[in-house]
């Protein structure tokens, strides 16, 4: 049973052929075109150019997205590493899912509090780091087309987010800054990275939420209605956590993603992002052992409390048992979920946690490979990493390394972590506007 499992989880090559073939001809279809057919949806950012390293000035960037809402203060010196002082902020579930107001109310204060702290005094130029589906006007304004991962706060969809921050802002009446970039995760943690690397062309995220965006010619973005002759090229927001809400990935779910996808506020969306991220794969995990627990083949066929609800075992749970030994995996179940698990159960868990993360490594990797090949790359980039799950999992990196040579062996495709990429990134692209502002 727990072979069946495991092997249900498994992406063989000419699967993992097909998953970057098919995500190829969504990329082409986005970039041609928008409606409401086309999923993966290949968003404008209005970044034109990588940062060229002169960049300079204090900035504010706000990043809203992940499990924390951060505020920082970015201080950018010609030829130096930036400099940043950064909170972060829990954002509860009640705020993510009250209403827009409340949820910008919360921003608001948290930037109060932030500017107070830092003793701020002068009026700052901030980048917003706002991580999800927003159909850009221009760089200073976007409206937001759904939320994902588990916000839904209401009055947002459909409306301009920057706006929303700025009528929230006024509300209290004692912040006083100038947004000038509202970018997402991605291209900040590309443009954090593409500070200092001009080869870096992709930015990607595998944390809570997964996504990426590159540097595309303007000439291949069929649907671009503003002066082609302008610019030669923009940063594409990919959004392909949506790749597959058409089902046209429905025949690789397995029995446990579709349970995830019964209990979820975002039922039939971002269904590739499920199968990659955080904030997802612990609860495949527990869906799988939860049937193995049925069949009496785990546990004694006991379950505990804790264990039953939906999202009791969280992804960091899945990185905790892969990277340590049958004692430690023994103690999270005693001490985290009341179960007694012998050292049987743990070797299955152990693989279980191991099958599901290997398919989400090998996903993300057929979707590096789709973008870099359609920027015709294989020969050398850089792509800039962000996200807890690229980061604490122990053997991610190294299977979605691995997906990658078998999909394009030989390539030269180089990943570079980048840090807190997402804010910075804001910061950077806040100096570029500026930049570009007193240039023009
Ligand atoms: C959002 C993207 C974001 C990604 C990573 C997804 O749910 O739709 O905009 O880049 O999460 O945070």
């Amino acid at each position: 049973m727990v072979d069946q499992v495991v092997s249900e989880f498994s992406i063989p090559l000419d699967k993992l052929q097909e998953v970057e073939t098919r995500l190829t001809g969504e990329f082409n279809k986005g970039l041609a075109r928008e409606g409401d057919d086309v999923k993966v949806k290949m968003l404008v950012t209005y970044v034109h150019s990588l940062p060229d390293g002169s960049e300079e000035g204090d900035f504010l960037a706000l990043d809203l997205g992940g499990s924390n809402f951060r505020v920082l203060l970015i201080k950018l010196r010609k030829g130096q590493l930036p400099e940043q002082t950064a909170e972060k902020f829990v954002i509860d579930d009640a705020t993510k899912q009250s209403t827009g107001v409340v949820l910008f109310d919360f921003i608001a204060k948290c930037v109060a509090e932030f500017v107070k702290k830092q003793n701020i005094t002068t009026k700052l130029p901030l980048g917003f780091t706002f991580s999800f589906p927003v159909k850009q006007l221009s760089l200073t304004s976007g409206t937001l087309i759904r939320w994902t991962k588990d916000f839904t706060a209401t009055g947002v969809v459909g409306e301009n987010v920057v706006q929303l921050l700025k009528e929230a802002f006024v509300r209290r009446g004692d912040i006083d800054v100038d947004v000038v970039a509202l970018v997402n995760d991605t291209t900040g943690t590309q443009l954090a990275v593409g500070y200092l690397d001009n080869n870096c062309l992709i930015g990607l995220i595998l944390g809570t939420g997964t996504n990426a965006c590159y540097m595309e010619q303007l000439s291949a973005v069929g649907k671009y209605t503003g002066d082609k002759n302008k610019y030669s090229q923009v940063i594409i927001n990919c959004e392909w956590g949506a790749f597959g809400d058409d089902g046209s990935i429905d025949p690789w779910l397995t029995t446990y993603d579709k349970a995830l996808d019964e209990l979820v506020q975002n039922k039939k969306q971002q269904l590739y992002e499920k199968m990659i991220s955080g904030k997802y794969l612990g609860e495949i995990v527990r869906q799988a052992l939860l049937s193995l627990i049925k069949n009496g083949v785990l546990f004694g066929g006991k379950s505990s409390e804790k264990f039953s609800k939906f999202e009791g075992f969280e992804t960091q749970y899945v990185s905790m048992i892969e990277a340590g030994d049958v004692a430690n995996c023994k103690k999270i179940f005693k001490d985290v979920f009341s179960i007694e698990a012998s050292d049987e159960d743990c070797q299955s868990v152990k693989r279980v946690c191991a099958a599901v993360s290997t398919r989400a490594a090998r996903l993300a990797g057929a979707g590096v490979v789709a973008l870099v090949k359609k920027i015709n790359k294989l020969g050398g980039c850089t792509v800039a990493v962000d996200g807890s799950l690229y980061k604490m999992h122990p053997t991610f990196r190294q299977n979605m390394d691995d997906a990658m040579n078998e999909l394009a062996p030989g390539n030269k495709i180089t990943m570079k972590l980048s840090e807190d990429g997402s804010g910075r990134g804001a910061a950077i692209v806040a100096a570029v506007a500026c930049r570009l502002t007193k240039t023009e």
